[in-house]
């Protein structure tokens, strides 16, 4: 049995990346990302262990028939083997009982919050097995900080998705245990890592983790590839979101981001597990490179706040980097859903979520309830 495992496949990235492998989501994502789902095709060949930096840029020529190449191994919906296929997922916490692989994608887990007493096993030892009827999918709590279930789950994998990040400096305590797990367990799997663009240029601690991370994949002596996207819809709506409570928005003057969808990385990503190791590969960033007054000005309209955007002067090195654009890869831009786009799908997502709160709340009662109009 050869499998792949995604590491954090709870978190935002993970899901969508686990949603590409499991479903094969990834086959229409992964054509019209185009030079991004070819990246892992594109440079393979690249070799092993440190030293395959030359793969950067190989990526982008022929896009359209290696891209479709890899749509074709992500329509397969996985990974088959000697016959058998499989799709890991390890992070600290359980899903809720029964969650299936397509609800993964929509934000179902990290939820259910406490500690699963099976810390280590498969999810399924004793509670009824994740994913839809027959996908090759299986969740391994674990804890790439104490290494608890490490070993378990990356035993015989061909490939590992390194999503799991503590968003500080324990990233490189987790992904030196990955790294370790691995050679115990004798294996070779290729190592797809994902970074963040700019965090040569910008000091913040968590990037300086992220570079020191970089390079323990780099030196692992595993086959390995390395993606940096830039920061995810999500990052910056959440930021924008957490503001509701305030009168206005606050943003940093100066500040532009090129905001990507996560399901764009999610595929570029899978297309590099599926294919072969190929070094750094290049930047990932979204469809446009905005300035946060405007990204904010965007969210609070769809969110029908009617507010200013108040951009702060801030010092530093930190606001240095941003403002000198460090995080921005306007000759990437390989995503394909903007920030409005992102907006708009989730004001829709959450109105459907509401509706379907409604129904069900009508249906236990008896009665139509107000979400159970349409
Ligand atoms: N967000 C962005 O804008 C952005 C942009 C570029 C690159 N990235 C990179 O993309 C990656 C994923 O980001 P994200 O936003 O998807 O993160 P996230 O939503 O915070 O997810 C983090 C995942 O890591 C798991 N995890 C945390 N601690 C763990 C541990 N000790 N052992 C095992 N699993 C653990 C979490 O699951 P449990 O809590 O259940 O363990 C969760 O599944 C990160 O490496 C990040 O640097 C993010």
């Amino acid at each position: 049995m050869q499998a792949i495992l995604v590491t954090g496949g709870t978190g935002t990235l993970g899901r969508a990346v686990v949603r590409c492998l499991v479903e094969g989501e990834g086959a229409a994502v992964a054509a019209e990302v185009g030079a991004g789902g070819a990246a892992g095709v594109a440079g393979a060949g690249a070799g092993a262990g440190a030293g395959v930096e030359g793969a950067t840029g190989v990526a982008e020529a022929g896009a359209d028939a290696e891209g479709a190449a890899v749509a074709a191994e992500a329509a397969d919906a996985g990974v088959e083997v000697d016959g058998e296929r499989e799709i890991r997922v390890l992070s600290r916490r359980p899903l809720p009982s029964g969650v299936s692989a397509s609800r993964l994608g929509s934000g179902t887990s990290g939820t259910s919050g406490a500690p699963d007493p099976s810390a280590g096993r498969p999810s399924g030892a004793n509670e009824p097995p994740v994913g839809l009827p027959g996908t090759p999918y299986r969740h391994l709590v674990g804890d790439l900080l104490n290494g608890d279930g490490v070993d378990a789950a990356v035993r015989g994998v061909r490939a590992i998705v390194h999503c799991a990040s503590m968003n500080g400096k324990d990233d490189v305590l987790a992904t030196r245990n990955l790294i370790d797990a691995v050679r115990r367990s004798g294996g070779r799997p290729h190592l797809v890592y994902i970074s963040i663009v700019g965090i040569d240029a910008i000091p913040l601690p968590y990037y300086r983790a992220k570079l020191a991370a970089e390079r323990l994949v780099m030196e692992s002596g595993l086959p390995w590839s390395i993606l940096r996207a830039t920061q995810f819809h999500d990052l910056l709506a959440t930021v924008f979101a957490y503001q509701r409570w305030l009168p206005v928005t606050l943003a940093v003057k100066g500040f532009r981001f090129q905001p990507v969808d996560v399901r764009d990385v999610a595929a570029r990503l899978a297309g590099l597990a599926l294919g072969e190791p190929a070094g750094k590969v290049p930047d990932m960033g979204g469809p446009q490179v905005r300035d946060i007054r405007d990204l904010a000005a965007t969210y609070d309209r769809a969110y029908g706040r009617r507010r200013r955007v108040v951009c702060l002067r801030v010092p530093g090195g930190i606001a240095r980097g941003f403002a000198s654009g460090a995080n921005l890869v306007p000759d990437h831009r390989v995503g394909t859903t903007t920030f409005d786009d992102f907006v708009a799908r989730e004001r829709e997502r959450e109105r459907g979520n509401r509706q379907g709160k409604g129904k069900a709340a009508g249906r236990v009662r008896g009665v139509r309830g107000p979400g159970a109009e349409k």
